[in-house]
C-alpha cells in the first residue's frame, strides 16, 4: 500500500466545491455536447481537467501580490522576477508572457515559416499548433519506450537521438530552425527527461549549429526525478540540478502555470542577442511591453515566488509522492495505467480500460464521459480526438499511437481524501466497463478541435 506524503502546508482558506445527483451530472454532460471542456466548472466535484493555472498560492504568494508595483516600465515586480530567472535559469535574457502559449506564439512567428521542421521529444499541442499555423512541420522523436504504456523506464520521456540525427540529415540543418524538448514529456504521460538524454541531445544539435530550446512548463518535476533516479545526482540540489539541465539551453519557454505555481504567466528566454531584440518587438505587438509581456505587475512576484517555492524538495516529494499514491491505488484495483505514473498526472490507458472501443469511437472521450457521470470527475482526453488527423488528399485518418485520460492533479489542492473518492470511482468505472460505450463527433473546428468539439455516443 503506497504511503500518503503528509502535506508540507497547513490550509489557511478553503473553497467550497460542488456536489451534484446523477441526474444533474446526466443533464450537464448532455448539453455540454458530450465534451469535459464545456462543463461549468459549478457542475464538477473533482476537477482533474488540468495542473495548468489550477494551483494554490501560498500566503507569501498572496502578500507578494499586494506588492505589486503596477509601473508600466521597470517595475521592482520585473526586477525580482529577472533575478530569480537569472537564478534559476542562467538566463539574463528573458520576457514574461501571458502564458505559455504567449511564448510560443512569440517564439515561433519570429523563427519558423513554411516548410520548416521543429522536432522535440513530444510536442504539446498548443506548440504544435502554433508551428503548423506558421506553415512548419512539428515532429514527435520520442524513443519507443515512451510510447508503451507498460513499459517501466526511469526517463520514458527521453529524445530519440538516432531518429533525431536521422531527421536532420534528411531534411538539412537549414530546414530546422531549432529542435526542443518538453520536460516532463506531458503528452506521453508527464514522463521525465534524464540529464544524459538532454546532454546527449545538446551536443548532437551543437554538431550541427541546431538552437535547442526547452519547453519548461514543469522543470522542477523533472529535475527532482533525476535527483531520484539518474546516477550521480541524489545528493544535488533541485536549484543546482536546474542550473546545470538550463546550461545545456539555448532558451526555453515556460508555462508558469504548472511550476511557476501561479493561476497565470509564462517566459520566454533565449541566449542570442539578435533574436532576443525580434523576440521584444513582437512581444510588444501582442503581449505587452517588455518589462511585464501581459500580466499584471502583482502577477509577476506571484511568479517569482512561486519558482522559488517549486524548487523545495520537500514540496516536491509531496506532489510526485500524491500522484504516485493515486497510481497505486488504481494499479492495486487492475485499473490500466501508463506505468510508471508522470510528476504531474495519472494517465488511464483508455484502449486496455475500454478494449470494445476502437479508437475511431473515441475510447478516451468514452471515458472521460462516464468518470463524470459516475462521481463528477473531470479529466481529459489526449487521444484519438486531440491528435488524429486527416490525410488533406486520401481522407485516411491517422490515429495516434495511445488513447489515454489524464488526471491532472492541480498542485496543492486536494487531499488524501479526494484521492481515495477518485480511485474508488475509478474502479468502480473500470468494474462496469462494458457498459461504456464509444461516441462519434457531431461539431469539430479544424485546430485544437478538442476544445470545442460536439459529440453523441454511438
Ligand atoms: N507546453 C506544455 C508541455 C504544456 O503542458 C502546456 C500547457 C503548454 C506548453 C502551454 O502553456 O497553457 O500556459 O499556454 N498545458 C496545459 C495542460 C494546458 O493542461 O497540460 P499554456
Amino acid at each position: 500500500m503506497a504511503q500518503y506524503i503528509f502535506e508540507p502546508f497547513k490550509i489557511k482558506a478553503v473553497e467550497a466545491i460542488p456536489l451534484t445527483t446523477r441526474d444533474e451530472r446526466e443533464r450537464f454532460i448532455r448539453a455540454a455536447g458530450y465534451n469535459i471542456f464545456l462543463l461549468p466548472s459549478d457542475a464538477i466535484t473533482i476537477d482533474f481537467l488540468t495542473d495548468s493555472g489550477t494551483s494554490a498560492m501560498s500566503d507569501h504568494q498572496w502578500a507578494g501580490m499586494m506588492e505589486g508595483d503596477e509601473s508600466y516600465a521597470g517595475s521592482r515586480n520585473y526586477a525580482h522576477l529577472r533575478a530569480v530567472v537569472k537564478d534559476i535559469f542562467g538566463f539574463e535574457m528573458f520576457v514574461p508572457t501571458h502564458q505559455g502559449r504567449g511564448a510560443e506564439q512569440v517564439l515561433f512567428s519570429v523563427v519558423t515559416g513554411p516548410g520548416k521542421t521543429i522536432p522535440n521529444n513530444t510536442h504539446f499541442d498548443t506548440t504544435r499548433a502554433n508551428i503548423e499555423a506558421r506553415g512548419s512541420t512539428a515532429l514527435d522523436l520520442v524513443i519507443p519506450e515512451g510510447l508503451d504504456p507498460t513499459n517501466r523506464h526511469p526517463f520514458k520521456g527521453n529524445m530519440n537521438l538516432a531518429a533525431l540525427e536521422a531527421l536532420i540529415q534528411r531534411v538539412g540543418v537549414e530546414n530546422i530552425p531549432l529542435a526542443m524538448m518538453t520536460i516532463t514529456n506531458n503528452a506521453v504521460g508527464g514522463q521525465p527527461v534524464s540529464m544524459a538524454n538532454i546532454r546527449a541531445t545538446k551536443e548532437l544539435l551543437a554538431r550541427y549549429r541546431i538552437p535547442f530550446y526547452i519547453d519548461a512548463c514543469r522543470y522542477a518535476e523533472n529535475c527532482y526525478f533525476i535527483q531520484q533516479r539518474e546516477e550521480g545526482y541524489r545528493h544535488k540540489t533541485i536549484k543546482e540540478i536546474a542550473r546545470e539541465l538550463f546550461s545545456y539551453a539555448d532558451g526555453f519557454t515556460m508555462s508558469a502555470k504548472k511550476d511557476g505555481l501561479v493561476n497565470i504567466g509564462g517566459l520566454l528566454a533565449t541566449r542570442d542577442t539578435a533574436l532576443f531584440e525580434q523576440i521584444q518587438n513582437r512581444l510588444i505587438l501582442t503581449e505587452g511591453f517588455i518589462s511585464y509581456g501581459g500580466l499584471a505587475r502583482r502577477d509577476l512576484e506571484a511568479m517569482a515566488r512561486g519558482l522559488e517555492e517549486a524548487l523545495d524538495e520537500r514540496y516536491l516529494t509531496y506532489r510526485v509522492g500524491q500522484v504516485a499514491y493515486l497510481a497505486e491505488r488504481l494499479l492495486e484495483n487492475g485499473v490500466p495505467i501508463v506505468e510508471p505514473p508522470g510528476g504531474h498526472a495519472v494517465f488511464l490507458d483508455a484502449r486496455r480500460f475500454l478494449p470494445h472501443i476502437p479508437p475511431a469511437q473515441f475510447p478516451g472521450q468514452a471515458l472521460t464521459i462516464a468518470l463524470y457521470r459516475e462521481g463528477g470527475i473531470r479529466a481529459c482526453e489526449i487521444g484519438s480526438v486531440m491528435f488524429a488527423k486527416k490525410d488533406a488528399t486520401t481522407g485516411e485518418v491517422k490515429y495516434p499511437a495511445l488513447d489515454l485520460v489524464r488526471l491532472a492533479i492541480p498542485r496543492r489542492v486536494y487531499t488524501q481524501a479526494h484521492f481515495d473518492y477518485v480511485a474508488e470511482i475509478i474502479t468502480k468505472v473500470y468494474a462496469q466497463r462494458e457498459s461504456v460505450r464509444g461516441v462519434k463527433i457531431v461539431y469539430e473546428q479544424p485546430r485544437l478541435r478538442h476544445f470545442t468539439a460536439r459529440f453523441e455516443e454511438v
